[in-house]
């Protein structure tokens, strides 16, 4: 290779990776955990086949789809590694920490009880892990270059699915103190304290995830089903995840402005989630309304196992991995989308 094209390239990878995000840090639940409920005792797991059989050596690494997550794409396009790690797996260190971390917690949510449901890593808890990461990163690296990984990485967060649909639909004890938009407006208030939280510990650049149109998920368009009414979406699940993505917006609206070196954004999946599940075949998928794994109609977890002949042969057909994770391919569209028209911004 000439010299030109040699410097051509390091040039152009020095550009096209922008060189001023230089991490990804994840909070949420089973919509961006790459495998910490791997480490602690609860039966919300998927680190078995056939999750993970698209994934980089087809390895089932906890991650609740047939491959990426979508913090994994937008790990990678922002130029980083294509994956972002779990912090609980003791096959990854601070070394591999420096350029990304996930501490998000499949069945958690912003409510403590809902982390409880399922004994999972709450909230509160996913913030501690966080201040012993940074206080790793500082013994590995020295203050200096820690708190610009702190400060100009990218901060990801998506959860609050389980809030509405594993506890609050589910169980009585939020339902009897709450009416809906109360409850709305406690898991708000608990955003609120996670981005203070993470500003006061030096972040900067936070994107707060919005809701899907939950009510789409297939678990409850078969709970719709047995309960009379054809199979379609559940309306009213999808105007709660409108109406609380409208808080949430209007939440990182005042936040820019109080925490007044913030650069938060708003990252709502609802819209392009929705495209894809009316108009699926414009998006090159044959299904929108069951799962590839299994019937389709309610497995997840250890229901979703690798000795069922049900299991779809091609994952990239169908919108949803299991009844309630999209597949690989809806988790790169969505994050393509998000990545162009909102997170491209913070690098
Ligand atoms: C992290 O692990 C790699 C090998 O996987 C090793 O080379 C490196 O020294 C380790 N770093 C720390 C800080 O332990
Ligand atoms: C959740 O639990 C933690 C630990 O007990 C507690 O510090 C925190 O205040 C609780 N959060 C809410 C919103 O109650």
């Amino acid at each position: 290779m000439g010299f030109f094209i040699v410097f051509a390239i390091i040039f152009m990878q020095i550009y096209s990776t922008g060189a001023k995000v230089p991490a990804v840090i994840v909070f949420g639940d089973s919509s961006v955990d790459a495998g910490n409920n791997n480490h602690i005792q609860t039966v919300l797991k998927s680190n078995f086949r056939p999750y993970g059989r698209d994934f980089f050596g087809g390895k089932a690494t906890g991650r609740f789809s047939n491959g990426r997550v979508p913090s994994d794409f937008i790990s990678e396009l922002f130029g980083l590694r294509p994956y972002v790690p779990a912090y609980l797996d003791p096959a990854y260190n601070i070394s591999d920490f420096a350029t990304g971390v996930c501490f998000a917690s499949a069945g958690t949510g912003y409510d403590n009880a809902t982390s409880d449901v399922l004994s999972v890593i709450p909230l509160w808890k996913e913030v501690e892990y966080y201040k012993e990461y940074q206080k790793k990163l500082r013994d590995h690296l020295g203050d200096q270059k820690a708190n610009t990984i702190t400060s100009e990485a990218v901060y990801l967060t998506s959860m609050g699915t389980n809030d509405f649909l594993e506890n609050y639909y589910t169980l009585p004890n939020r339902r009897s103190q709450y009416n809906i938009n109360q409850y709305q407006d406690y898991l708000v208030s608990i955003a609120e304290w996670l981005i203070k939280e993470l500003y006061g510990l030096g972040a900067r650049k936070i994107s707060l995830g919005g809701l899907p149109p939950m009510g789409c998920l297939p678990l409850e368009r078969t709970t719709s089903f047995m309960a009379g009414h054809g199979g379609t979406c559940n309306t009213d699940y999808n105007k709660v995840a409108m109406m609380f993505n409208g808080k949430l917006s209007d939440l990182v609206k005042r936040l820019n402005i109080e925490l007044s070196e913030s650069r938060i954004v708003f990252s709502n999946p609802y819209p392009v989630f929705e495209l894809i599940v009316q108009k699926p075949s414009s998006f090159g998928f044959e299904s929108a309304a069951v799962a590839c794994c299994a019937t389709g109609l309610f497995e997840m977890g250890y229901m979703c196992d690798q000795y069922n002949l049900f299991t779809c042969s091609n994952a990239n057909t169908y919108v949803f991995w299991d009844s309630f994770h999209p597949t690989e391919k809806t988790n790169r569209i969505i994050s393509d989308h998000l990545f162009r028209t909102v997170l491209a911004t913070l690098s």
